[in-house]
């Protein structure tokens, strides 16, 4: 287990972007980090799937791109996010997850945040290509949102939520198929926005993704910390 921060309000990460190839556990540590510091997880993933779920015009316009791989259009993964942004559990900051991933995208977030008392900050977590093909193929999910994999983080009954007995989902994207459609559409929008951080002075880190979940949680709390140049870093 990762230790604790002494005193978890002493330290409010502000806004914190989780960046990374499908699969690469964006979801996964985002929920650890809500848990900690009391911040929530914006998934640009999460939203949309809800809207689809709901029949909103929204998630109906999505839901071939998706099934597909492709990204839905800025202007409205921006609007959807702009208006998530509004509510008031984000003032002392959240963490979005999958949300820049193309280059307009980051520079609309960047006109949003103006106004806010942090800059965000990057971190860019990296596994190998290799791997993220099982994460991906091998994933399950609970309707609440929990997070397993059939091969690295089984649930203790297959097939079943640990924490509340529901029934384990696929996602319909999760096929080998789509997964290299979505690894084609990260390579050639998202690593443009990787970089587009990695050039913005100190608002960047890389954490390796390929270990265990807790040390992949520790080592981006300490990278928050360096980030936001916290006296326990
Ligand atoms: P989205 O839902 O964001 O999918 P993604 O980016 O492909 O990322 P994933 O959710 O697949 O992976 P993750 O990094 O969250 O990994 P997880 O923690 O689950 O987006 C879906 C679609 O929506 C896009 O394709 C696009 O169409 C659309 N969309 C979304 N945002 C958009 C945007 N901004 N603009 C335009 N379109 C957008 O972990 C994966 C698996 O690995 C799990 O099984 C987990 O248990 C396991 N695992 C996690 N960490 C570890 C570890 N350290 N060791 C071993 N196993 C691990
Ligand atoms: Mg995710």
């Amino acid at each position: 287990m990762s230790k604790p921060l002494p005193n978890a309000s002493d330290f409010l990460p502000g806004p914190v972007l989780l960046l990374g190839a499908p699969g690469v556990g964006k979801g996964t540590q985002a929920k650890h980090l809500v848990d900690e510091f009391g911040i929530p997880q914006i998934s640009t993933g999460d939203l949309l799937r809800e809207n689809r779920k709901n029949h909103t015009p929204l998630g109906m316009m999505a839901e071939e791109l998706m099934s597909k791989g492709l990204f839905v259009p800025d202007d409205l993964v921006n609007q959807m996010v702009a208006g998530r942004l509004k509510e008031p559990d984000t003032q002392h900051g959240y963490i979005l997850d999958g949300f820049p991933r193309t280059l307009i995208q980051a520079e609309w977030l960047d006109s949003q945040l103006v106004a806010y008392l942090l800059p965000v900050v990057a971190v860019n977590i990296v596994v190998p290509i290799e791997v993220l093909k099982q994460r991906i193929t091998g994933r399950r999910i609970s309707p609440a949102g929990r997070i397993y994999n059939i091969y690295t983080n089984p649930p203790k009954v297959e097939g079943v939520c640990d924490v509340d007995g529901s029934k384990l989902e696929q996602r319909s994207d999760d096929t080998e198929e789509v997964f290299h459609e979505r690894m084609k559409a990260f390579e050639q929008k998202t690593s443009a926005v990787i970089e587009y951080y990695r050039t913005h002075g100190n608002r960047f880190a890389e954490v390796n993704g390929d270990q265990e979940i807790d040390l992949v949680t520790k080592d981006i709390r300490a990278t928050l910390l360096k980030l936001r140049h916290h006296p326990e870093a």
